[in-house]
């Protein structure tokens, strides 16, 4: 995918801004909503869904809980600065963003409300989340929610390349509703992947508050969220403490997720820290090859994982500003 560097002239700040790049919206294009009914059900729900570890399940489903309140504040955010956004391209890709993130949003939601079923902590985690969200991350500054915004996204597009380069770590369960969640979640990440980043170029491009929004979003993700999944089993099944299986497992569960070599977080570190680079873009790992592969693959009208529970797709008019 096309790279430019932001033309100076019509930002300012001309020696500033130099290594400062943007998505060419001429070959990035529109983008769509998808929309779909999932219908989860606690008989087919599966409590192991990630490669059947509990542990390193724990984690994709505290963050199904927590991402939704990530969400919340990617889409806040994308509609304030949206009306500031002058390239009509640009305009229609946040919108679309909105779209996707509130769609993420809505299926976590009815996946979360059936975790309940099977005795996960759902309800006191969304009581703590949104406590944190209501006194910190929602009263910042819209600069700051900006450059969050950013960082959230980066993170969620480097678990998604991870994702979408391992497509086995779907197959370990019969769970077909969660592996069509998960997949079209991780897609679409992917594919919004430099939106957020676009915004805050084209509006701050200001390198120290990006990093910073970032580092809140890395202790967030990588903090919060893994605190939530350390005590998840544990709280939904204390006798995990004293079980022999379970301990067993364990040390599985923490490699697939902080392994160096395999993990989810531990073998993309190096990604996740190339945001730290001043002339970084999301464009930079180019996954375009793995989205046309999976939006071939599972809208299939064969057999693609989520051609079941797909209803429609919808693009936002691209309007001039
Ligand atoms: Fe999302
Ligand atoms: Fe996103």
């Amino acid at each position: 995918m096309v790279v430019t560097t932001l033309k100076n002239a019509t930002l300012g700040k001309l020696s500033l801004r130099k290594h400062i790049k943007i998505s060419d919206y001429v070959s990035t294009g529109t983008m769509p909503i998808r929309h779909f009914n999932f219908n989860f059900d606690a008989k087919t729900f599966d409590d192991k869904f990630y490669l059947q570890k509990e542990w390193a399940s724990a984690y994709f489903y505290a963050l199904s809980i927590f991402l939704t309140y990530g969400e919340e504040l990617v889409i806040e955010t994308a509609r304030y600065h949206r009306d500031f956004i002058t390239d009509p391209i640009l305009k229609q890709r946040v919108s679309a963003l909105i779209g996707q993130e509130a769609l993420h949003s809505k299926f976590h939601n009815e996946y979360n409300d059936i975790m309940t079923e099977h005795n996960f902590p759902v309800k006191l985690y969304r009581f703590l989340a949104e406590k944190v969200f209501e006194y910190t991350f929602l009263k910042f500054p819209q600069p700051l929610k900006l450059s969050m915004m950013a960082g959230i996204e980066h993170f969620t597009a480097v678990v998604a390349e991870y994702m979408m380069k391992h497509e086995d770590h779907f197959y370990y369960s019969d769970d077909a509703k969660a592996r069509a969640l998960w997949m079209w979640h991780m897609l679409e990440e992917s594919e919004h992947k430099d939106i957020a980043y676009d915004v805050y170029q084209t509006l701050s491009g200001d390198y120290g508050l990006r990093i910073f929004g970032f580092i809140l979003a890395f202790v967030t993700i990588l903090g919060g969220v893994s605190l939530g999944a350390l005590l998840l089993p544990f709280l939904r099944k204390p006798s995990n403490l004293i079980s022999v299986s379970f301990w067993k497992e364990a040390k599985t569960s923490a490699s697939l997720l902080f392994g160096y070599e395999n993990g989810v977080f531990g073998s993309t570190m190096g990604h996740i820290a190339d945001y730290f680079r001043p002339d970084f873009h999301p464009n930079d790992h180019d996954t375009t090859a793995y989205l046309n592969y999976y939006k071939e693959k599972l809208f299939n009208p064969e057999n693609g994982a989520l051609t079941p529970f797909f209803v429609k797709e919808f693009t936002p008019a691209v309007r001039a500003a």
